[in-house]
């Protein structure tokens, strides 16, 4: 798997602030800034020849939008999808939660295109709408498709917030959760490990868009760098940063901003996206 430049992933960063910044402060559900971080990602996708489609929902009386991209190569049949949410709380930019997980994502799939990769399986990748909201895009998209649609999908890894700026390297623990994967467990530890990271298990149980997912019996795992939880000197030790600080001072506040992202973080989760994303699709 390639090793993903930190400063193409930083670049998407410093666009999603861009649009917030043009649109009153925040990237939120049902105000322009959402739309136009869906317009960026989509144009990336659509000019490195992605099949975009946007999936259309309701949600607080306004229209909600999931960004779907497939990548149309190898057994459409058997397919691995990755996804994280593009929605920010409406208090600020969300260029942590989850603009980081966003823009890891969009450079994985990018760099998919670049190197013109034929994997055995085939590549779907979600950016979702309105999951501040309570999971609303990522749970009308499972809900949208047919049993047999979904059971072609055969893994979904989750990825809402990788550049927190006192990092955590937390993978979801496959026994933490509904529909857990020990297999994307152990993949998502092993990127890690090939980067010399230590790594923690951590139980997100429902808390983010893997969570449709799993209740659709889809094995499912996640990478997250922390959010209001503290930072044990155990983890500082380990880690380095702040213990008894928070992973990320600014969770859903105006100061989730590009200052608040921690680069070595961000460039190693998304080292592991692609770690992971290239593995299971056997490319
Ligand atoms: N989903 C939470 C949010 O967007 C953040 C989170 C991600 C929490 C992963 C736990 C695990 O606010
Ligand atoms: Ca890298
Ligand atoms: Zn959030
Ligand atoms: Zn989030
Ligand atoms: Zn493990």
């Amino acid at each position: 798997p390639p090793d993903i430049p930190v400063a193409a992933v930083q670049a998407h960063l410093t666009e999603l602030q861009r649009i917030a910044t043009a649109n009153g402060g925040n990237r939120a559900h049902g105000r322009p800034g959402y739309r136009a971080s869906l317009d960026y990602v989509k144009s990336k996708l659509d000019a490195a020849g992605y099949q975009t489609r946007i999936h259309q929902f309701t949600a607080s009386g306004a229209t909600g939008y999931n960004l779907i991209a497939e990548w149309p190569h190898g057994d459409a049949n058997n397919v691995i999808m990755s996804g994280g949410h593009l929605d920010s709380v409406s208090r600020g930019p969300g260029i942590n939660d989850n603009g980081s997980g966003s823009a890891g994502l969009l450079e994985v799939a990018l760099t998919v295109s670049r190197q013109n990769v034929r994997p055995t399986k085939r590549l779907r990748f979600g950016w979702w709408g309105a999951e501040e909201l309570g999971l609303i895009g990522s749970t009308a998209y499972v809900n949208s498709l047919t049993s047999a649609e979904r059971g072609l999908i055969k893994a979904y890894v989750n990825f809402d917030m990788i550049g927190s700026p006192n990092p955590a390297y937390f993978v979801y623990s496959a026994s933490g959760q509904p529909s857990g994967s020990q297999a994307i467990e152990d993949l998502l530890e092993q990127g890690f490990s090939a980067k010399g990271v230590q790594t923690e298990l951590t139980s997100v149980g429902g808390r983010s868009d893997h969570a449709a997912f799993a209740r659709a019996g889809i094995p499912v795992g996640g990478t997250f760098s922390g959010a209001e939880g503290r930072k044990t000197a155990a983890q500082a030790q380990k880690w380095g940063g702040s213990a008894n600080v928070a992973f990320d001072r600014c969770y859903h506040q105006a100061c989730d901003t590009t200052s608040n992202i921690n680069a070595t973080s961000l460039d190693r989760h998304t080292d592991v996206i692609a770690h992971a994303v290239y593995t299971l699709a056997g490319a």
